[in-house]
C-alpha cells in the first residue's frame, strides 16, 4: 500500500468513529463532530451539557457516551439486578457515600444512586475509581455489575464498589430526565 492510500485509509477510519459518537446524542448532534476533532479542552468547553436519546435503550443493556472527555454509562437495568442492588446491606458497602451529584451527602442505598424511583436507570461516569480505567460492563465481576480488570476493581449492579482496590463507588453525574426518552447530563 502506498504512502498516500495509508493515509486515505487512516482518514475514513477517523470519520467513521466521529459519526460513530454523533449518533448517540441527540440534541447537538450537529456540534459533536466538529468538537470532536478538536482537542480536549475545547470539547469541554462546548458541551457542558449533552441530551442523550435512550429510546433504544433495551432492558439489560447498557449505552456508553462521551461526556466531558470521559465515558458516561447509562444502564436500563433488569428487575433482577434491581433488586440485588437494593436488596444489599449497606454494611457491606466499603463506600458508605451514594457519590451521586445530585444527592450530596447520601447514603448508598441503591435509592440514592438511581435516575428513576423504580430504580430501572442508572447513570454513572466509567471511570474507575482506583486509578481510572474503563470498567467492564454487562454483569461483569463477582457482583453481576462491572468489573474493572486493570487491578481487579468489583463493583455490583448500582456501581457500587464491592471488593479489589478502588476506593469510591463509580459516581453518579448530574443527571435527569429532560422527557421520558431523553436524559440531560449536566
Ligand atoms: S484502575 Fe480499576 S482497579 Fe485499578
Amino acid at each position: 500500500m502506498s504512502h498516500a492510500e495509508d493515509n486515505a485509509g487512516t482518514r475514513r477510519d477517523f470519520l467513521y468513529y466521529a459519526t460513530a459518537g454523533a449518533g448517540a446524542v441527540a440534541t447537538g448532534a450537529a456540534v459533536w463532530p466538529l468538537v470532536n476533532q478538536m482537542n480536549p479542552s475545547a470539547d469541554v468547553q462546548a458541551l457542558s451539557s449533552i441530551f442523550v436519546d435512550v429510546s433504544g435503550v433495551e432492558v439489560g443493556t447498557q449505552l456508553t457516551v462521551k461526556w466531558l472527555g470521559k465515558p458516561v454509562f447509562i444502564r436500563r437495568r433488569t428487575p433482577e439486578e434491581i433488586e440485588a442492588a437494593r436488596n444489599t446491606d449497606l454494611a457491606a458497602l466499603p463506600d458508605p457515600l451514594a457519590d451521586n451529584a445530585n444527592k450530596p451527602d447520601a447514603d448508598a442505598s441503591d435509592e440514592n444512586r438511581t435516575l428513576d424511583e423504580a430504580g430501572e436507570w442508572l447513570v454513572m461516569m466509567g471511570v474507575c475509581t482506583h486509578l481510572g480505567c474503563v470498567p467492564l460492563g454487562d454483569g461483569a465481576g463477582e457482583f453481576g455489575g462491572w468489573f474493572c480488570p486493570c487491578h481487579g476493581s468489583h463493583y455490583d449492579t448500582s456501581g457500587r464498589i464491592r471488593k479489589g482496590p478502588a476506593p469510591r463507588n463509580l459516581p453518579v453525574p448530574v443527571a435527569a430526565f429532560e422527557d421520558e426518552s431523553t436524559i440531560k447530563l449536566g
